[in-house]
């Protein structure tokens, strides 16, 4: 397969959507080497809290061991190969047993006992044989509470790798007046029956929403306008939803940042400063905890997402996360998360609930358009009726600097043309000229 010709810097080739064999090279070169996303720390708060997730294809358990640190295991007993943990979340105490020999395993996969042991005398499987313990993946690191793993011992660090995107997290926690956040301990997860590049390139196509998401959009600015009429003023999540209405030429004044690793900004087009009681209690609290200055800082960047690619969309002024888990070229698991600003008035928590359950919970009209269109887009390009994806618009009108691309219009199509910079460099790495596993 020659992957030269697949992209090329004005269009891609369909199949980099539909091939299996293209979705198990990314799987390989990709989502099993870069730094992937497990989790929050505050989603195992306890000695023994797990939390399964796949990165790439494996199945893997994040962790919270005896000396407070975060694991992240393979879900797999070392003896004949069964999943140690059959949940999405739960409590395994202090260690693993597994269900079908009774193997068991302290919590940093290290074996601890296995029943009638004397029947391995003479073997080679003795307990100092790394074979017996859960291998661990090879790196395991956080950023302001948030767990990333990485299956190989090579490669960039994740601060290096997050780049200029790490402002995804200094944002989100920033907001809190003790600078954290607090995972709320149920998604919604969405299975989506396409390629997971079209939701990374959907997260900054400001061309779709006003046509795409019109039907929610235009009510919405209706009540809103009905609503000011009558002299009251709108409630802030139906802003929320009225500005997908926005006009074409709206939208092309809003930027995109495009960084190094496929990760991007999508600038903020939502007015997101109210000047409601909570909303200035809130600031107040931020004032007093930071300075006015710093404060004024956190709370005037100018984001609405931040894509960590290729798997993460963060919103981080409403404390929002999704997550993608690719399954196949056709099937795309996400995980939609929400969190609390610690210490942050209760309003403001709702705020982002609101906005959880309105824009992208599985059960609103936002959400489910991009789906069907994500599907049929699927359907689409796994036709004959063409064989390339355009990727031309605002081609040749993009700025350059220090491998960051700017475009002066925020419907450009420098943002899929910069993931696919990224998604050929991970891929024409091919890892089985060296050996990179631990
Ligand atoms: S497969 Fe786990 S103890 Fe046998
Ligand atoms: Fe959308």
């Amino acid at each position: 397969m020659n992957l030269q010709e697949l992209i090329e810097p004005d269009r891609v080739h369909r199949s980099v959507y539909t091939d299996p064999a293209i979705f198990d090279l990314e799987m390989e070169r990709i989502f099993e080497r870069t730094w992937v996303y497990c989790g929050h720390e505050s989603q195992v708060p306890r000695t023994g809290d797990y939390h399964t997730l796949n990165i790439g294809r494996q199945p893997m358990i994040m962790v919270r061991d005896r000396d407070a640190s975060i694991r992240v295991l393979y879900n797999r007993c070392p003896h004949r190969g069964v999943e140690l943990c059959g949940n999405q979340s739960g409590n395994t105490g202090n260690g693993f047993v597994c269900s079908y020999h009774a193997w068991s395993f302290h919590l940093d996969g290290k074996l601890r006992a296995l029943p009638l042991a004397k029947g391995y005398e003479g073997t080679r499987l003795t307990r100092d044989n790394p074979d017996c313990n859960v291998k661990a993946a090879a790196r395991v690191d956080s950023y302001r509470g948030f767990v990333f793993a990485s299956l190989v011992a090579e490669g960039p660090g994740l601060l290096e790798f997050l780049g200029e995107a790490r402002v995804a997290f200094d944002d989100m926690c920033d907001r809190s007046p003790v600078g954290e956040v607090e995972i709320v301990p149920h998604c919604h997860r969405v299975m989506q029956h396409s390629n997971w590049k079209f939701f990374m390139e959907n997260q900054l196509d400001a061309l779709h929403p006003s046509v795409t998401h019109q039907s929610t959009g235009v009510p919405a600015r209706r009540v809103e306008q009905r609503v000011r009429a009558e002299g009251a003023t709108p409630p802030l999540h139906f802003h929320y939803l009225s500005t997908f209405a926005s006009s074409f030429d709206q939208w092309d004044s809003v930027q995109t940042v495009n960084f190094p690793h496929g990760h991007g900004i999508l600038k903020g087009y939502m007015g997101l400063r109210p000047t409601d009681a909570d909303t200035l209690e809130h600031e107040a609290q931020l004032r007093e905890a930071y300075g006015a200055q710093k404060a004024e800082e956190f709370l005037s960047r100018n984001i609405h997402h931040v894509l960590v690619y290729p798997y993460l969309s963060v919103q981080s002024p409403l404390q929002q996360l999704r997550c993608l888990r690719p399954l196949a070229a056709d099937r795309t698991l996400s995980e939609i998360w929400h969190f609390r600003l610690k210490g942050a008035p209760e309003a403001i928590y709702r705020r982002s609930m609101w906005y959880f359950n309105l824009v992208n919970s599985p059960a609103t009209p936002i959400n489910a358009d991009d789906l069907e269109n994500w599907t049929k887009a699927q359907w689409g390009l796994q036709s004959r009726g063409g064989e390339w994806v355009s990727l031309h618009r605002n081609m040749g009108g993009d700025t350059e600097v220090d491998g960051v691309l700017m475009s002066n219009n925020g419907t450009s199509e420098v943002v899929m043309r910069n993931q696919f910079r990224a998604w050929s460099d991970y891929l024409s790495d091919d890892p089985t000229t060296e050996s990179t596993d631990a």
